[in-house]
């Protein structure tokens, strides 16, 4: 897998860089890219936004700053892209991330995202040079660099090679393995904290029931997230 991040930041990748499963992506010949769209501005001064048509407040990313950043990046004219990968751009109202996107994301062998700034892309950037549109919340960032992080982050763990044992990211929360529920609940030692105890069944060494327990508990927290998320009227 290949993701070109394009940002005015790229600095900002450098903790991220350093977490162990992206490491471990990266040493596994996946590739994580960064181009800043000033390093290609055609503008002088190194431009990269202007005040938006009609008034109000903020800036807006240029569509002709980021044509030039797409164009040098593949040498081709951006609005090709589209159809041969996946161009992401970041933005708040976008397609919101899941884990079946990122399952959909950890599949491509390429990945193009696109972060904002400011009041966000012109328009014509989104229509032309880009295949979707990704959200990682309903609020709006000042940019889109966490969001970038969060999509490849999101998307290295899943890769092989990128968690420490294989199965790490198959039984997990809203994985199918769990039927999209929220992951059951853990304990480690000590068995016994301040008389807060682990479920007798964890330490029974049965497997079958401990299987049991798992899946019934990953369906009860399924059930309360879906009344926290639409409570009864009243
Ligand atoms: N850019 C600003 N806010 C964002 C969000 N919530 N998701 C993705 N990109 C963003």
């Amino acid at each position: 897998m290949e993701i070109d991040v394009f940002t005015l930041f790229p600095d900002a990748f450098d903790w991220f860089e350093r977490q162990r499963h992206v490491a471990n992506a990266i040493a596994h010949g996946h590739r994580l890219g960064y181009v800043n769209y000033r390093d290609h501005t055609p503008l002088g001064a190194g431009q990269v936004d202007d005040t938006p048509f009609g008034g109000g407040a903020g800036m807006v990313l240029r569509v002709d700053v980021v044509e030039a950043a797409l164009r040098e990046r593949y040498g081709v004219d951006p609005i090709e892209l589209p159809a041969t990968r996946r161009v992401i751009a970041l933005t708040p109202g976008g397609r919101l991330l899941d884990d079946a996107l990122v399952d959909e994301l950890a599949a491509e062998d390429a990945l193009t995202l696109l972060s904002g700034r400011y009041e966000g892309f012109d328009q014509r950037v989104l229509d032309h040079f880009t295949s979707e549109e990704v959200s990682i919340g309903r609020y709006v960032l000042a940019g889109g660099e966490l969001a970038a992080m969060v999509v490849c982050d999101a998307v290295l763990r899943k890769l092989p090679g990128a968690l420490g044992h294989e199965h790490s990211a198959l039984e997990e929360s809203f994985s199918k393995a769990l039927e999209g529920a929220p992951e059951y609940p853990h304990y480690t030692r000590p068995s016994d904290f301040r008389g807060w105890t682990v479920p007798e069944v964890l330490l029974s060494g049965h497997h079958g029931r401990i299987r049991d327990w798992r899946v019934a508990q990953s369906r009860e927290r399924a059930a309360r997230a879906a009344r926290a998320a639409d409570p009864p009227p009243g």
